[in-house]
């Protein structure tokens, strides 16, 4: 009998745990929609060209009927005169709201459960400004999901035992043996762990993965060719060195006189973007207003009041969290201004066609081999000297272990 109550107990704990993990997911896939699709035009908790949606499931309960008509079609239910939408357009200064036509249940069902569950922790308006982790394994989540799915299939293991330990019970009853008890059970397990068989399976297999976990990580110390990370703002070099042409070292001071080439502060950016506050998408009202929108947070960073056209007094800067892409391990050295001015060396030759990336990305793989074989072709201009002589960096110690590495 005891058996029975435990099976009803650890049923229901499967269940809880399938469903909270099948919210979960439904938010997360609400929100990946929600970017894709609304996020031009709303946020949760501030108001773009739409309102914010965060109190939306919140208004609308016992009325999802028609907030899933309105997802699918605001313009037609406006047009049908239908009186709460009319009052929300004319709410909202006669703006449209696309249609959705194609959005299922389950995927409106997602983008409402992203609207009442959010990013999680609210971001601390004093804090630096920062971009979402994109690395999947930098993300926590991940962890949570499989700890998660290891407690869901313990509790299922569990659950398992317990059934076949009931039937044994049951079977034996029946012939009148005496019943398969708790210690019987773990008896049975103690001799399956001594079995030389199963410890000399599981030790291989933890030496293999362990083995090729550690080849995979020593083959990418320090190595990112193709890393192209998110950053904090759609920043474009396409745009800005490509079609306005403007000079890498404009931004990039630092590669003529140091070692780093420095990232430029938001300051920069406002030599200019004081007067521009979004880029004109003619016939795109939606681009825009993402323009605009990333322009915005340049503004948030220094303290800009666009409308007023003034710096807001007492306003502490927040740095721009750009993540950094190109990384030398520490042993290394390497300096920007020998490599630029001396040896006139192309920003390009190392780090691609920057000026058509809309994102940077690592161009080039930047591990020692790359560094030697440039090192032994390179021809070098030695002052004074005519260069007839072809000399190569290597020639001038250029393959020292020492110069590189202190
Ligand atoms: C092109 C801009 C635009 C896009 C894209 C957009 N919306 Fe809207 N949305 C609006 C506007 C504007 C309103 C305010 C009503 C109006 O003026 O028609 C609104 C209103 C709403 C409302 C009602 C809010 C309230 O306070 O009652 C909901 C809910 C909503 N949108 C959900 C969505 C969802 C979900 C998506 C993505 C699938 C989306 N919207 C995409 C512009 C947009
Ligand atoms: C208007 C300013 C500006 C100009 C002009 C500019 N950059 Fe940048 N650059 C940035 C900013 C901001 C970042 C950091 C954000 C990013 O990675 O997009 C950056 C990032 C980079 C990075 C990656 C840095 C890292 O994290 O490792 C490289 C490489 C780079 N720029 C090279 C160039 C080159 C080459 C040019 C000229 C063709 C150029 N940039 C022109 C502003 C500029
Ligand atoms: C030398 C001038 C100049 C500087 C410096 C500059 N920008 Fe721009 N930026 C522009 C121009 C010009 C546009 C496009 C305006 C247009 O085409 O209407 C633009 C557009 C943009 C856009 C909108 C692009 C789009 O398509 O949505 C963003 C975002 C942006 N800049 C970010 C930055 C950031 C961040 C910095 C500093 C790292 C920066 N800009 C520095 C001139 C500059
Ligand atoms: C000989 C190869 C080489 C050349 C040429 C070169 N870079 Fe780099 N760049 C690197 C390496 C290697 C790193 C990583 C440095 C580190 O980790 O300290 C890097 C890093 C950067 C960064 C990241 C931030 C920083 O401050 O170091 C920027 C930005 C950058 N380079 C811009 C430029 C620009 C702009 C030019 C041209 C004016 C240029 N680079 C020329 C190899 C090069
Ligand atoms: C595209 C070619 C090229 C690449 C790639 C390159 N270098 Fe160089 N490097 C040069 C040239 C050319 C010089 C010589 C400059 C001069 O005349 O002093 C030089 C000089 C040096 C020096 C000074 C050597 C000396 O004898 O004084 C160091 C240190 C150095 N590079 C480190 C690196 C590191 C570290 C990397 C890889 C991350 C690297 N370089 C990648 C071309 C390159
Ligand atoms: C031109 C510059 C340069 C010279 C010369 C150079 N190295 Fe390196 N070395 C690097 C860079 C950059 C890295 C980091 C990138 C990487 O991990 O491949 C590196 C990484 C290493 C590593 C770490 C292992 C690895 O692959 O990540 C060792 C060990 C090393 N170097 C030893 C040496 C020895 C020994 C010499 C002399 C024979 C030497 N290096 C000469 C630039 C240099």
């Amino acid at each position: 009998m005891e058996g029975k109550g435990l099976v009803r107990i650890l049923t229901f704990c499967i269940l809880v745990a399938g469903f909270s993990a099948l919210s979960a997911q439904t938010a997360a896939e609400g929100k990946a929609l929600f970017k894709q699709q609304c996020s031009s035009c709303h946020a949760l908790n501030k108001k773009i060209i739409g309102p914010a949606l965060a109190g939306v499931p919140a208004k609308y309960a016992g009325d999802e009927e028609w907030l899933y008509k309105w997802i699918r079609n605001a313009p037609g239910l406006i047009a049908s005169g239908d009186a709460k939408a009319v009052k929300l357009y004319e709410e909202n200064g006669k703006q449209q709201m696309s249609a959705f036509p194609s959005l299922t249940d389950a995927q409106i069902q997602g983008l409402l459960a992203y609207m009442k569950e959010g990013d999680g922790p609210a971001v601390d308006p004093k804090g630096p400004i920062t971009t979402a982790v994109t690395d999947p394994l930098a993300d926590p989540a991940i962890y949570y999901s499989l700890l998660g799915l290891v407690g869901v299939l313990a509790l299922i293991t569990l659950l398992l035992v317990v059934i076949t330990a009931t039937l044994v019970t049951a079977v034996r009853a029946k012939e009148q043996k005496e019943a398969f008890t708790f210690a019987d059970v773990l008896t049975k397990t103690r001799e399956i762990l001594r079995n030389k068989f199963v410890i000399t399976a599981a030790v291989c297999f933890i030496f293999v993965m362990g083995t090729a976990k550690l080849i995979a990580e020593a083959r990418t110390i320090g190595l990112h060719q193709g890393y192209m990370p998110t950053q904090p703002i759609a920043y474009s070099h396409k745009l800005h060195a490509g079609e306005y042409q403007i000079a890498c070292q404009y931004c990039h001071a630092g590669a003529s006189k140091s070692k780093s080439a420095w990232i430029p502060s938001a300051n920069v950016c406002m030599n200019c973007h004081k007067a521009i506050a979004q880029k004109e998408y003619p016939g795109d009202a939606a681009r825009t207003a993402q323009s605009k929108a990333e322009i915005a947070k340049i503004y948030a960073a220094v303290g800009w009041d666009p409308d007023a056209f003034q710096y807001i007094a007492g306003y502490e800067e927040k740095p721009i969290e750009w993540i950094r892409i190109h990384n030398t391990p520490d042993h290394a050295y390497f300096n920007h201004a020998q490599h630029v001015v001396v040896g006139g060396i192309e920003c390009q030759t190392c780090h691609g066609p920057i000026q058509e990336m809309e994102v940077v990305y690592q161009y080039t793989e930047l591990g020692m081999g790359w560094c030697i074989n440039c090192h032994r072709n390179q021809k070098v201009k030695v002052l004074g000297q005519d260069n007839s002589d072809d000399l190569t960096v290597e020639d001038m110690g250029g393959l020292n272990c020492a110069r590189c590495h202190y």
